[in-house]
């Protein structure tokens, strides 16, 4: 009977060493956190926006400004993040649908637009 319990847990660590080990490796790369970001541009910006930021004819029909100009650079990071939590005109509110963190990546896409310019 212990002995089974003794073996389970022997399993059990082996399988979290396993699930678990990788992780730190996938961690102290800076590149999938950015790959997030850009997806999530992707699929929920780009339709208005545009991919690089410039605007669709969607979002050029709606007057979005380009996010690379010097307009919404000067914004600050709070300021960004404030407006796509909350929304403005023509522009939705994200807050129900991504988190402050998410939203936070969103900005840091935004500035990176701008310096790929
Ligand atoms: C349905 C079209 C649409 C979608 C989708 C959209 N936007 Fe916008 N966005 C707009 C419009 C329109 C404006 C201009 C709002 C205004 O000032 O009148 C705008 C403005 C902005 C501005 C800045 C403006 C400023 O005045 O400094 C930022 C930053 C922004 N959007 C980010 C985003 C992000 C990030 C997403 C995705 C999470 C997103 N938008 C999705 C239409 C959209």
């Amino acid at each position: 009977m212990l002995r089974n319990q003794y073996r389970s847990l022997i399993y059990t660590a082996t399988i979290l060493t396993a699930l678990v080990g990788p992780l730190p490796i996938v961690r102290a790369n800076p590149g999938p956190d950015r790959a997030a970001a850009n997806a999530m541009f992707r699929t929920k910006c780009a339709m208005c926006h545009g991919q690089d930021g410039a605007g669709s004819a969607v979002g050029k029909s709606m007057n979005v400004p380009d996010l690379r100009s010097p307009v919404v650079q000067k914004s600050s990071d709070a300021e960004l993040a404030q407006l796509i939590a909350n929304g403005k005109a023509g522009m939705p509110a994200f807050k129900g649908s991504l988190s402050e963190d998410q939203i936070h990546d969103l900005v840091t896409h935004i500035r990176s637009l701008h310096q790929k310019k």
